[in-house]
């Protein structure tokens, strides 16, 4: 089942276009990689399901209806979690603090053994390897943090994740775990949007990839159809895919 849907996106800055003409699709249960060189789109494109950048025009569809994302809030609201590349955790405070940092504005206030359990709720559902959640996020790994900042977001009960670049400054070990959190989040049901450099992550753990290039589509595909030196091809532009080869992704007329 389709969860999120844009379609005709587009967004500049100035004189840039950074997108045009952006169309996605992510269902309940599927991971979407977005690859794409520098400048492509990648970030305008996360940005914009954050409610952080208005998009120029085009059509943003949730769980079946039209829905404008104008603020962080509201796309925190309609169910869409984004974890952004910088964390965005503090060091000296301890796992069960940062995952429930800026939460206290919500009705539901939890006391402190209410907080802890529900974070080894959490950590239990991704299958975290997070060894106490007294300790403060500086003694942590980057695998870890990225498991707190993921942990965190779902606190939201999200229906879509969106991850940027989750593996890009981790080690080999530490990125087989996050990607073993991908898919736990997948089978929790998400939708996830994962950002990324890495081919190999993209194999891994994608079920479809989408290729920007120039701020376009340059081709849908279905990760196990696909060889990595096609996706390369799409994202250097040595083909020109601009019309989805995907014709069963569905175009809700
Ligand atoms: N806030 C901004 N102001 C002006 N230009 C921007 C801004 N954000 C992105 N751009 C431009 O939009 C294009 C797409 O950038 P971006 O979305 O960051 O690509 P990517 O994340 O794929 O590297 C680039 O040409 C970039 O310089
Ligand atoms: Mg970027």
């Amino acid at each position: 089942m389709t969860v999120l849907s844009l379609r005709g996106i587009s967004k500049t800055f100035g004189a840039v276009a950074a997108l045009t003409d952006i169309r996605l699709d992510v269902a309940a249960g599927e991971v979407v990689a977005i690859v794409g060189d520098n400048g492509a789109g990648k970030s305008t494109l996360v940005k914009i399901l954050a409610g952080v950048h208005a998009p120029d025009s085009g059509r943003i569809t949730f769980e079946g209806r039209d829905v404008a994302i104008p603020t962080p809030a509201a796309a925190h609201k309609l169910g869409i979690a984004t974890v952004f590349q910088d964390l965005a955790l503090c060091e000296n405070l301890n796992v069960i603090q940062n995952l429930f940092l800026g939460q206290e504005i919500r009705p539901l206030r939890l006391d402190d053994v209410a907080m802890e359990t529900r974070s080894w709720e959490l950590l239990r559902q991704l299958s975290a390897k997070i060894p106490s959640v007294r300790v403060p996020v500086a003694a942590l790994s980057g695998g870890q943090r990225q498991t707190v900042a993921i942990a965190r977001s779902l606190l939201g009960d999200p229906k879509v994740i969106i991850l940027d670049e989750p593996t890009a400054a981790l080690g080999v070990a530490q990125t087989a775990e996050v990607l073993n959190l991908v898919e736990r989040l997948r089978e929790n049901g998400l939708g996830v949007i994962m950002i990324s450099h890495n081919m190999a992550d993209v194999k891994a753990v994608a079920d479809t990839v989408v290729v920007l290039r120039l701020g376009r589509n340059n081709g849908v595909f279905d990760v196990a159809e696909v060889s990595t030196e096609d996706i390369i091809a799409a994202i250097t532009g040595a083909t020109d895919n601009a019309v989805s080869r995907r014709a069963d992704k569905g175009v809700p007329s």
